[in-house]
């Protein structure tokens, strides 16, 4: 009896996400260096970023940036200069970072300089995770953590305080192919498992599409958040059993 209330508590404490209300989990930007505090429409978004316009978490300066400023210090071509069709994916994904108001459910808190919040294990379509992987397999990189096992030194050449991300120590550079071996571990490990390879038949997460006909992963975050909305309240009424319980077993056995 005690084992089951224990139990039950657990339960409530392990399962706790950041929200349980639904409007918030549909309309979440990331406690992060850039994000606006809540979705809204764009005038326009540059370049690969403007399928989000109509709802966007970046406004149209971050867009900007993502294409022509390098916002964090980040190196891509820290082995060899990546390819041009590597480095549009790598553009998209980044333009989902920024400006996508559908990830409140994978929301997770975090603590780094540039942000207090990251997204964790974002279902990614294999079709997009696949021609990612294809379009970057033959470009150069020594580590396959991006998110951690850099070592950040400052540049040369950069008079003042100015990290960026050089090969830790030890590595070689080798191909995608070679550090990754298939898409599905690439796109799990670069961003310490910002994605998760899913199939395109289950409910899973665009980077390319045509946003002048709306936004596909609406429906995909609307059903994870029914999940987790369906999940807490599954919760609750576990709750009232432990304590339902509890009382019974403190009237039964405390004498
Ligand atoms: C790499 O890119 C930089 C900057 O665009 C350019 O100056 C350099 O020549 C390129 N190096 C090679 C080996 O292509
Ligand atoms: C980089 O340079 C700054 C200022 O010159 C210095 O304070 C800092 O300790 C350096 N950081 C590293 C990792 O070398
Ligand atoms: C992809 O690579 C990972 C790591 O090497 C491996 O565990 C996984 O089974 C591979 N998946 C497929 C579909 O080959
Ligand atoms: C990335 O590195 C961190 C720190 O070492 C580790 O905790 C995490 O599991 C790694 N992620 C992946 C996808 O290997
Ligand atoms: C996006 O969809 C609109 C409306 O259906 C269409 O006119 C346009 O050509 C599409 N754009 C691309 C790049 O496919």
């Amino acid at each position: 009896m005690i084992h089951l209330c224990i139990s039950t508590l657990i339960l409530t404490v392990v399962m706790g996400q950041k929200s349980t209300d639904m409007d918030k989990l549909l309309n979440w930007c990331l406690d992060a260096k850039l994000h606006k505090t809540a979705p809204g429409p764009e005038n326009s978004l540059h370049k690969q970023c403007s399928p989000w316009k109509d709802r966007s978490c970046c406004t149209e300066e971050t867009a900007h940036k993502v294409h022509n400023d390098n916002i964090y210090n980040f190196n891509y071509n820290h082995c060899r200069n990546m390819s041009k069709k590597c480095n549009e994916h790598f553009l998209q994904d980044h333009c989902f970072y920024e400006c996508s108001p559908n990830v409140g459910p994978w929301v997770v808190s975090e603590t780094r300089t540039w942000r207090k919040e990251r997204f964790y294990k974002v279902p990614l379509c294999a079709s997009d995770c696949d021609a990612w992987f294809n379009d970057c397999a033959e470009d150069f990189t020594c580590t396959d953590n991006w998110s951690r096992n850099f070592d950040w030194l400052n540049d040369t050449g950069c008079s003042s305080k100015c990290l960026t991300n050089f090969c830790p120590k030890g590595s070689e550079c080798m191909t995608f192919r070679k550090i990754y071996g298939n898409a599905s571990n690439f796109c799990e490990k670069v961003w310490d498992h910002a994605w998760q390879y899913t199939k395109d038949s289950e409910p899973c997460m665009r980077l390319w599409f045509n946003g002048s006909v709306g936004n596909p992963n609406d429906a995909v975050a609307r059903h994870h958040a029914h999940l987790i909305a369906g999940a807490s309240t599954k919760h609750l009424d576990y709750l009232l059993f432990g304590f339902l319980l509890m009382i019974l077993w403190r009237t039964i056995c405390v004498f």
